[in-house]
């Protein structure tokens, strides 16, 4: 794989990102733990954080993130955003849509949705995204942690979700720090409020799942382990991203942010707020 460059971003940004600071390692613990570290240092914002591998690579649901050495494009971005955390709820979809549009831009390849934040390609889950808001007065420090297997052909034994890499051994290299210079060109111009109806209409467009029936747990994490299921088949998204389902006797239920995780015919809704 190309080696990640900071100056290779850069180049791919152009010019209007020219100050922007990008940290670049070998190995970190975590990608979106030193986006927090970096913060309390008072670096200027955005910023980006990228690893050539993870040794404590973080996934929702306090999972892990397999992050084997240069196989995988691990990166975090961190950006201000002023207002009330609802508004954070929209950036882990617009963080999908960008990495969908980014993928395609520099292999062709279409992967899809897993509502929430998670890409599938070929029925494999090739990406996952973490996003984690830290308070300050008036608005959120929001880091955007996103994992892409590119490459990597080994996953520990027992995941959840079936994993695969975003190219086959066939398949020509990608240019990992071309493919984040593509993500955050896109995620910054789908941020932009005047952008918020296109990259709704782009993630219906690529939501898996639709007219397909599911089953969703919910985990009620103030009420001890409690969790309820629901099944019902997937509808869409509402204007706010919340999942539509219609459930077996015909009602209405629509699931709003949180901390998701999903099986090939169940989804798992917690319902703390994390955006
Ligand atoms: C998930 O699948 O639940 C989300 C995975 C997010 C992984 C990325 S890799 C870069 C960033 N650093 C982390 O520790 N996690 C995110």
């Amino acid at each position: 794989m190309t080696p990640l460059s900071s100056h290779e971003i850069l180049r791919h940004l152009g010019k209007n990102a020219k100050d922007l600071p990008i940290f670049v390692h070998n190995s970190l613990d975590s990608t979106n733990t030193e986006a927090r570290r970096l913060l309390t240092q008072n670096i200027p914002r955005p910023f980006l954080v990228l690893a050539r591998t993870q040794t404590a690579g973080r996934g929702r649901l306090g999972r892990s993130f397999h992050s084997p050495l240069d196989s995988g494009l691990y990166m975090t971005v961190a950006f201000d955003m002023a207002g009330p955390p609802e508004k954070i709820t929209s950036v882990t979809p617009t963080a999908a849509v960008a990495t969908v549009l980014a993928i395609q831009d520099v292999c062709g390849k279409q992967p899809n949705i897993k509502w929430v934040n998670d890409l599938y390609l070929h029925g494999r889950k090739i990406c996952g995204i973490l996003t984690e808001a830290v308070a300050y007065e008036g608005g959120y420090h929001v880091l955007v942690g996103i994992g892409i297997n590119l490459t990597t052909s080994e996953f520990p034994e027992g995941m959840r979700n079936p994993a695969g890499a975003l190219l086959s051994p066939d398949d020509p290299p990608v240019d990992p720090s071309l493919l984040c210079a593509r993500i955050i060109h896109h995620l910054f111009e789908y941020l932009t409020p005047s952008n918020t109806s296109a990259c709704l209409q782009a993630y219906r467009r690529h939501l898996l799942h639709i007219g397909q029936n599911v089953t969703c747990t919910r985990h009620f994490s103030d009420d001890g382990d409690h969790s309820t299921d629901l099944k019902g088949v997937v509808e869409g998204v509402d204007d706010d991203y919340g999942l539509i389902l219609r459930l077996d006797d015909g009602t209405q239920e629509i699931l709003r942010g949180g901390e998701i995780s999903l099986s090939a015919a169940s989804f798992h809704y917690k319902k703390e707020y994390i955006p």
